[in-house]
């Protein structure tokens, strides 16, 4: 089995063995799991994989490391803060004087990392570059700064909003996501007492607002920095909703009033429809009869073609040609 993504196309080419290492946040590349070891990572899909193949993996953002490990590779995020603070947790969570090693696309900015790895002073050695990738070098070290240091407050909406490196619309309101909210009491009117599910939660604002106004709110993001922060946004609006991973519904049981979205089409840097697919698709199971999903979206997303099939019609309740928010009642029958 060769590596299919170009920072395993790089790892594959080294003299390294790689045995028992721990994979940091790592794509979705079956050559990895030839390779064994253990995984790190805030991505759901990611670690069911993993469990799925029967690999040791940590879910947990802060997680107790039992067994020693030879070494780590850390694959550089989008979100380069998001890197930094992988780089803070590792340091935290390894003993020091373990080797750590650092790959990226070049477009996705590792470059960057060699100023990071500088500021936090852990040294640096270029390992290799080939497949428009980097691999560098370097081992952990105790560092005085705590990764808790990544977390940022702040207002929208009129919640307080408790955001992390990596979690979408770090520290601002989304557009998209303004325009749901000022249809959403169209939408359902009333939302106290409402059983209410957010599907990719991000920072949770969709769930804070309606808690705030008395819905019993539930949030599921894929991602457990979003998870911990929308957890976060609850308590700091006095909302007492539940917020857990899950790959769209897949670990979602029950039925609910209403299920409220802005859904993710991208997926790293590719677009992806296929959540906000599976979302509108199995949407009418987990809502009651008469229940609703309503969602916002990119006006050129081709979701009204699945709210036909899987709810027979559906409305617009607002469209300012940039984002439609589409509503899609499941019928009493
Ligand atoms: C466009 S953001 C919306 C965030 C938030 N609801 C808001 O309105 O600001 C989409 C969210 O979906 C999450 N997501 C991506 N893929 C997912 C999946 N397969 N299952 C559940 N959530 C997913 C992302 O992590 C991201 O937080």
């Amino acid at each position: 089995m060769s590596a299919e993504t170009p920072p395993c196309q790089l790892l594959e080419r080294q003299s390294e063995a790689y045995r028992d290492w721990l994979w940091v946040a790592p794509p979705h590349d079956a050559w990895l799991h030839t390779m064994g070891g253990s995984v790190w990572s805030a991505d759901a899909a990611i670690c069911q994989a993993w469990r799925a193949r029967g690999r040791p993996v940590h879910a947990d953002l802060a997680p107790t490391l039992t067994a020693p490990v030879p070494g780590a590779v850390l694959f550089w995020p989008k979100a380069h803060a998001l890197g930094e603070w992988w780089l803070l947790a590792l340091c935290a969570a390894l003993p020091e004087g373990t080797p750590l090693q650092v790959v990226g696309e070049h477009q996705g900015g590792v470059k960057r990392v060699l100023k990071s790895l500088a500021a936090l002073g852990l040294g640096c050695r270029k390992v290799d570059s080939a497949r428009r990738c980097t691999l560098y070098a370097t081992r952990t070290a105790r560092l005085a700064l705590s990764p808790e240091a990544a977390w940022t407050r702040f207002e929208a909406a009129g919640l307080t909003l408790e955001s992390h490196p990596g979690v979408f619309g770090h520290g601002k309101l989304d557009d998209g996501t303004r325009q749901l909210l000022e249809v959403l009491p169209t939408a359902l009117g009333d939302p106290a007492g409402q059983r209410v599910l957010d599907v990719g939660c991000g920072d949770g604002i969709l769930g804070a607002w309606l808690g705030v106004r008395g819905a019993q709110v539930a949030a599921v993001d894929l991602d457990a920095f979003a998870v911990a922060a929308t957890r976060r946004t609850f308590q700091a609006n006095g909302v007492a909703g539940e917020a857990w991973q899950s790959d769209v519904f897949g670990d979602v049981s029950g039925s609910y009033d209403a299920i409220v979205s802005n859904p993710p089409f991208h997926q790293q840097r590719a677009i992806d429809y296929g959540p906000a697919e599976r979302l509108i698709r199995e949407a009418p199971a987990r809502l009651v009869p008469g229940g609703r999903l309503v969602l916002v979206a990119n006006a050129f997303l081709p979701y009204p073609r699945w709210l036909e099939d899987a709810f027979g019609e559906f409305t617009v309740l607002a469209d300012d040609r940039r984002f439609r928010v589409y509503q899609a009642v499941k019928t009493r029958r």
